[in-house]
């Protein structure tokens, strides 16, 4: 075996797609090998994710990372000098001690992560292989069911309406390749209804989505199902999947639709739910009530379970919280991002207990990401099932979606397909 020791570690601040800078990391191995991975952010971030250190003050607004990048260069450089690559859940193991707080606090998560990355992609650099094929799954590896961002609203939109992000997940593809050319066929019709009905398709949001400018959570909803019907595709071909980010909504025990002027308990907001789900083919729906609600998810979960029922600031890629989601049954998928977990390996350990207890999992970008693909190797290699990234449009959505497209054009690894998703159930769309 080469030797894999780590002899050079350099970290520096990057920006990200909303021109926030974030932690940027490299290393070099005594075998001559380097790794490089950049690190992301979100928006709607929910309270039990790994935190970010910001430098606040003056620099970007406050939004600088400086303190993380000298964190990664001095610390951190001192404790993994030496280490082998190959042991890289050790090293996250040390930077997790090294921190000593569970949210990786102290030295920022952002900090811990660029290292975490950057160790990830320089082993596979080590081994000379393709990144997917170095990363330890439940699952075999294969190309994820891509869902894919066509509206958006919520924190991603200036709040353009409440919901967030309403996207498109072509379960009747055959192959990743194709699913992606149907969802641009999608975005392409939306556009156009989007300027008839009095939208303005030119406004691009935070994941290069359209802004989803309309009078209602709904009228974005039913422009979504005509699009898919304009492109010609019927609701068994091309389905709807929402996130709600209803954290972003709570106000004590309500559900608040700004858009709307509407304040809803949370059992009058699920029946709202439901009703778009028995008038529009979404299979799959993310986050309806705030993060915290744990009757309240299970009471979700009861009601919707057709659909697939995902967990994103509900779980928050945490596996103290996805166990007691899979015990309360509170969702029956989860959402894996691994900035709020803070490390590949917890990641990691989240997708094993996931798929083991036979929930699903959805791989994601965050808004705020950057033209590193490592995302969709992680996907790929965990044999995660289905990836959510963004639009078909920004570089930084599309540079993950090209090495996806990259991976299955080289003939190895199957597409998960439509049986990906949780509570799979072939779609119909109801007229009211
Ligand atoms: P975020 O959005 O990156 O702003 O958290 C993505 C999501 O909520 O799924
Ligand atoms: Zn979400």
């Amino acid at each position: 075996m080469t030797d894999d020791r780590i002899v050079r570690t350099h970290a520096w601040e990057a920006l990200d797609s909303r021109g926030r800078p974030t932690v940027a990391c490299s290393l070099t191995l005594a075998n001559g090998a380097r790794g490089r991975a950049v690190v992301p952010s979100g928006a709607s971030t929910g309270r039990h994710e790994a935190l970010e250190q910001r430098d606040g003050g003056a620099r970007y607004g406050g939004w600088g990372v400086s303190g993380a990048v000298n964190a990664v260069n001095g610390e951190y450089a001192e404790l993994i000098q030496g280490r082998r690559v190959s042991d890289r859940v050790d090293i996250d193991a040390a930077v997790e001690a090294h921190d000593g707080t569970q949210n990786l606090g102290r030295f920022g998560s952002n900090a811990a992560l660029a290292v975490s990355l950057a160790v990830t992609v320089a082993h596979a650099a080590s081994e000379n292989a393709p990144l997917w094929s170095t990363l330890r799954g439940p699952r075999r590896p294969s190309i994820p069911m891509p869902m894919v961002n066509i509206l958006s609203g919520g924190a991603h939109a200036g709040r353009a309406v409440d919901v967030q992000d309403f996207l498109a997940v072509p379960v009747g593809a055959s192959s990743f390749t194709e699913g992606i050319e149907q969802v641009s066929r999608v975005r392409a019709a939306c556009a156009r209804l989007l300027d008839e009905r009095g939208g303005w398709s030119a406004l691009v949001a935070d994941e290069g989505g359209l802004a989803a400018r309309l009078d209602s959570n709904e009228a974005v909803l039913a422009l979504l199902a005509d699009g898919i019907d304009a492109a010609g595709f019927g609701g068994d071909e091309m389905a709807i999947a929402l996130d709600i980010a209803a954290t972003q909504l709570v106000d004590g025990d309500a559900i608040v639709l700004a858009g709307e002027g509407d304040r809803l308990s949370v059992e009058e907001w699920i029946g709202v739910v439901a009703g778009w789900t028995q008038r529009y083919p979404i299979v799959s729906i993310e986050d309806v009530v705030g993060e915290d609600d744990w009757a309240g998810s299970r009471a979700v979960t009861a009601r919707l379970s057709h659909a697939q029922v995902l967990g994103d600031d509900h779980f928050a890629t945490n596996l103290e919280r996805v166990r007691r989601g899979i015990e309360e049954e509170s969702a029956n998928a989860v959402l894996v991002k691994v900035n709020q977990a803070g490390s590949v390996s917890r990641a990691e350990r989240v997708v094993f207990e996931a798929i083991g207890a036979g929930f699903e999992t959805v791989v994601s970008a965050r808004s705020g990401d950057t033209e590193d693909a490592w995302l969709a190797d992680l996907a790929v290699g965990w044999g995660a099932g289905q990836i959510k990234v963004g639009s078909t449009m920004r570089s930084e959505r599309t540079a993950k979606w090209n090495r996806l497209l990259e991976l299955e054009s080289e003939g190895d690894l199957p597409f998960a397909g439509r049986a990906a998703l949780a509570g799979q159930r072939q779609p119909t769309r109801v007229e009211n």
